[in-house]
This record gives C-alpha cells, sequence and structure tokens, in this order.
C-alpha cells in the first residue's frame, strides 16, 4: 500500500486511479494533488469526473439544476431494490414499492418530502434529547471502563447513534441488532459489490424492514408518541394529505443509512485525532467546556468528512474551473477534499480546533441537500465527547494492536474499527 501511495505523490496525474482500495483508504496525497493540478479531474476508469476544490464543490452543491441527484436506475435511498432478476423481483413485489424522496430526488420533489421532516430535526426539536444521549453515552461508557481499553467503533461509535435513532423510530433496543442488518442490506445493494447470494439475502433483509416498519407505523397512526416516526407518519403539511407507507419507508432508510454510519465514522476517528495530536487533546481535557467540545467537535467533522463524497448527474454541459463536462455526466462533489482545500482551510491537514473558520466546513453539504441529520449528529457528538472527557483520560492507542485501517469505500469514509485504551478518571 505504502508504494502506491508513494507513486501517488509523484506519478503524473493521469496515472491516480481514484477508485482504487488504496485511494479510497487514504485520499489525503490524491486530493492535495487534484487541488493544485486537476481540479477537475476525470477518471480514465469510471469516467466520473472528480470536482475536488472548495469552491467548485460548493457551487455545484448550490446549482441543483445542473447538478442533479437524480440518478439513472437509481434506486438507492428509495427504500426498496430494484433488479430484473425474477427470484430478487419476486421478493420485492411482496412489499412495497420504491420512491425517491430526498437524497436522490431534486427540486420540487424533493423539497416536498424535506417540509414533512424539517421540523422533526431541527435543533430546538432535537434539545430534548439531550438527556437521553448523555444516559446512552454513559451506559455505555459502564460497559467498559473497568476494562482499560476497548474497541471503540463497536463499544460507542456504532452503538450510541444507532440507539438514538431507534429511540426516535419505534425500535426497542432489543432490536438493535435488525436495525444493523437493515442498514448493511442498503449499503450492500449500493455498494453494487453483492454477489447473486448476497443481493438474494439483502432483497429480503429489505423486505423484513418494511413490513417491520409499516407495523410500526401503523401503531404510531393510531397512537402517536413524542418521537420522529410519530411526525412522519402524521405529518401534514398546507393541508395536503400524509406521507403513504412507500414514501414513509423511503425516508426512514434514509435516515437509518444516512445517520448511522457517518456519525459513527467521526466520533470514532475522532478519538484517533485527538491521540495524534497531543497539543489538541491537552487543550480538550484542561476545559472540556461545551464551547470546546464545540470546537472539537466541527474540526473532527471538517478533518474526517465521513460523507466523502456524492454522486450528481449533468442535466446540460458545464463548465468547472476551464474544463467542459458534457450533459449526463456522473460527477462526485468531494465534500472530504473541499475541507482539506488550503485555499479555504490554510494547512488543512493539521488538526486544529481553534480555526477561525471552523463553520466553514462542508462535512454536511451545501445548498438543498444540506443533512437533515447535521442537528442531530452535532447532538450526539458533542453529548458522547462530554462523557467521554467526564469519564477518561490518557487516551492511547492499545499496544500491539496494529495500525488502524480505513474501509475502502467511495462515499463512506471511516475507521474498521479502533483500539483504544485509556484511565478511568
Ligand atoms: C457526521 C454525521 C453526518 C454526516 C457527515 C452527514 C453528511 C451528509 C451530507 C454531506 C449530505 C448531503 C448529500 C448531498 O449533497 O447529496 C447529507 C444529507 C443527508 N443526511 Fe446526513 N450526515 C450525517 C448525519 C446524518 C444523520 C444523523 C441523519 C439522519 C438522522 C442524516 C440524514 C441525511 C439525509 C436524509 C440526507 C439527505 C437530505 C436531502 O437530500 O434533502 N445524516 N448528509
Amino acid at each position: 500500500m505504502t508504494s502506491v501511495l508513494e507513486h501517488a505523490r509523484t506519478c503524473p496525474i493521469d496515472e491516480i486511479i481514484p477508485m482504487s482500495p488504496e485511494m479510497l483508504k487514504c485520499p489525503s496525497i490524491m486530493n492535495r494533488r487534484f487541488h493544485h493540478e486537476a481540479p477537475v479531474f476525470q477518471d480514465p476508469t469510471t469516467g466520473i469526473f472528480f470536482i475536488s476544490r472548495y469552491d467548485d464543490v460548493v457551487a455545484m452543491s448550490m446549482d441543483h439544476k445542473t447538478f442533479s441527484s437524480v440518478m439513472p436506475g437509481g434506486q438507492a435511498g428509495t427504500g426498496s431494490m430494484v433488479s430484473d432478476d425474477p427470484e430478487i423481483k419476486a421478493i420485492m413485489d411482496q412489499g412495497y414499492p420504491g420512491v425517491s424522496t430526498m437524497l436522490t430526488a431534486d427540486p420540487p420533489v424533493q423539497r416536498h418530502y424535506r417540509k414533512f421532516v424539517n421540523g422533526a430535526f431541527s435543533p430546538e426539536s432535537l434539545k430534548v434529547l439531550e438527556p437521553f444521549i448523555d444516559r446512552v453515552s454513559n451506559e455505555l461508557v459502564d460497559a467498559f471502563i473497568d476494562e482499560g481499553h476497548c474497541e471503540f467503533l463497536s463499544a460507542f461509535g456504532v452503538p450510541l447513534p444507532l440507539t438514538v435513532i431507534a429511540s426516535q423510530i419505534g425500535a426497542p433496543q432489543s432490536d438493535l441488532p435488525l436495525l444493523r442488518k437493515w442498514t448493511n442490506a442498503f449499503i450492500g445493494n449500493l455498494s453494487q459489490q453483492l454477489d447473486r447470494d448476497g443481493l438474494l439475502q439483502a432483497a429480503k433483509d429489505v423486505l423484513e424492514f418494511q413490513l417491520y416498519f409499516v407495523e410500526k407505523m401503523e401503531v404510531r397512526r393510531a397512537h402517536p408518541e413524542d418521537d420522529i416516526l410519530s411526525k412522519l407518519v402524521n405529518a401534514s403539511i398546507d393541508g395536503e394529505k400524509p406521507l403513504n407507507n412507500s414514501e414513509c419507508l423511503s425516508m426512514l432508510s434514509q435516515i437509518m443509512v444516512a445517520g448511522n454510519e457517518t456519525t459513527s465514522a467521526a466520533l470514532t476517528q475522532g478519538m484517533q485525532l485527538l491521540i495524534n495530536n497531543p497539543d489538541q487533546y491537552e487543550m480538550v481535557r484542561k476545559d472540556p467546556s461545551p464551547e470546546m467540545i464545540h470546537c472539537l467537535v466541527e474540526e473532527v467533522l471538517r478533518y474526517t468528512s465521513p460523507s466523502s463524497n456524492m454522486f450528481r448527474r449533468t442535466t446540460r454541459e458545464v463548465e468547472v474551473n476551464g474544463v467542459a463536462i458534457p450533459e449526463n455526466s456522473v460527477c462526485f462533489a468531494r465534500f472530504a477534499a473541499a475541507n482539506q482545500d488550503d485555499e479555504r482551510f490554510p494547512d488543512a491537514l493539521k488538526f486544529d480546533i481553534t480555526r477561525p473558520n471552523l463553520k466553514d466546513h462542508v462535512a454536511f453539504g451545501k445548498g438543498v441537500h444540506h443533512c437533515l441529520g447535521a442537528a442531530l449528529s452535532r447532538r450526539e457528538m458533542n453529548g458522547g465527547f462530554k462523557v467521554i472527557f467526564e469519564r477518561m483520560e490518557n487516551f492511547r492507542l492499545t499496544p500491539g494492536a496494529g495500525e488502524p485501517e480505513f474501509s475502502a469505500n467511495a462515499l463512506l469514509h471511516g475507521l474498521t474499527g479502533f483500539d483504544l485504551s485509556f484511565d478511568k478518571k
């Protein structure tokens, strides 16, 4: 791997293979070269245009008319699976058809659906979750604190956002493994890496997800509670009729998939960044105030950018940074690369919680698709780090654990695990 990365440092720019596992795991070298030499780079293997500079990524995110989120044959995020395979089709026919709602739709369709959930995800509505996030974080820490070490991703990073979202969409704690299984089925289908058996299993899991939540939705229609699922199924905006089951399933699948992996990745890499940057860790350790933890969270979001790239399709020929991109081209809005642009964030590869423009990062995207769950994940991260700093200190990588590894994923950037050791306070 090192030699591939070394090669990427000096090779002619068009020899870089951006979708190779090495580049996906460690994109910083490629990002740096793209910023300077090829702000718009067409990958010769996939034909995808990689757009990497901060200003260009922001501009394309704001121009949804030219850069559409609707992909040809794009069934991702619709709450269902589309396939020509008769066996998969037969499984999906027992459930509910997919509908494009937020992530994979353009305005006015996308705006229509966002109206139903914007209120439920506003910072004010989510304030009530603060004590719950505190309790869950403490319970998770209780489970491993006496050991002095843990695999942080599975012990804290994954269960914190999963437990919070489960509580909001009507799933009891005992069903967390099901939520994880269904999230993996949607991600597996998205990855296009599954063989036929994998796809068949994913279809069965997606059907199970649909039937499970339709039952929960019926209960919440009859007996609303103070949670996001009740708001989703009962919302009636501007006199329009409430969403039907297929629409709600699509939105729930997006909330489940987009909401879990990303926050888990940011929390986990955040611990790694604290260990790798003792001066920054020292600042928060000395002053773990809400203001300081807020700065830590924003810099972790900028630096880690878990939702690293998102697809767009051009609806017309367009010029970006002097490069003509033909109509109907697939482009990547490279949020992670934009967040490493020195023009916007001087010395961008330095993890620095005192940056004056922390709030400028685009980890949550920009424009109409700006992350629905931004306030929720900020609450989870601020609440989670607060408890970690209250109860643990002297963070270090567990001796002998080996170098932490990133997964090779084009859309989501995160560690596959992180062996953390610490002292109990
Ligand atoms: C650290 C955590 C998170 C990161 C880095 C993140 C990142 C993003 C980004 C970059 C986008 C814009 C996509 C685009 O422009 O195409 C987005 C959209 C979205 N996010 Fe997040 N997200 C996070 C957490 C969450 C959570 C907790 C939820 C839900 C509970 C969520 C739900 C969504 C949804 C539904 C959209 C689509 C919105 C639309 O298209 O209107 N995300 N997110």
